[in-house]
């Protein structure tokens, strides 16, 4: 069901001095950000040969992203996020298991248009879980 990490999420108070570090100390090149009006974040992304680094900025005081931040004020791993070929069989398959798929396994898209759903941390290890639609031999970003 899994097919590869799509990406790791860390949660930053400011996209912008994130981005800034990131290429000053590691050499790393964040893309030029992007809003996902859902979930009230704004996002840029490194791209590493096999996975991508997201940074997610919280848009307003409501997103689930400012209150992460409330917890670790510094920022920090939000969630990571797996490959699956479909996504609404996947999340059907784990709910089959007693798995929670936060949200009721209501249809969501990132950014890049890519089906996502996010299953519950209590379900998987106490970490947030995204699972992201790449079908195989369709390109995608990566
Ligand atoms: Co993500």
């Amino acid at each position: 069901m899994i097919t590869g990490l799509s990406h790791v999420s860390i949660a930053v108070p400011s996209l912008q001095a994130a981005a800034q570090r990131l290429k000053e100390i590691y050499g790393l090149e964040a893309g030029a950000a992007k809003v996902n009006e859902e979930q009230g974040v704004r996002l840029a992304y490194v791209e590493l040969p096999n996975a991508r680094i997201e940074l997610m900025e919280p848009l307003r005081p409501d997103s689930p992203i400012s209150k992460f931040l409330e917890r670790n004020p510094a920022g920090g791993i939000h969630h990571f996020c797996v490959n699956v070929n479909d996504v609404a069989a996947a999340g059907a398959g784990l709910a089959r298991k007693g798995i929670r798929i936060l949200g009721g396994g209501k249809e969501s898209r990132n950014v890049h248009g890519d089906r996502i759903a996010f299953v519950h941390p209590k379900d998987f290890l106490g970490a947030l879980v995204e699972l992201e639609e790449k079908r195989l031999g369709i390109g995608g970003a990566l």
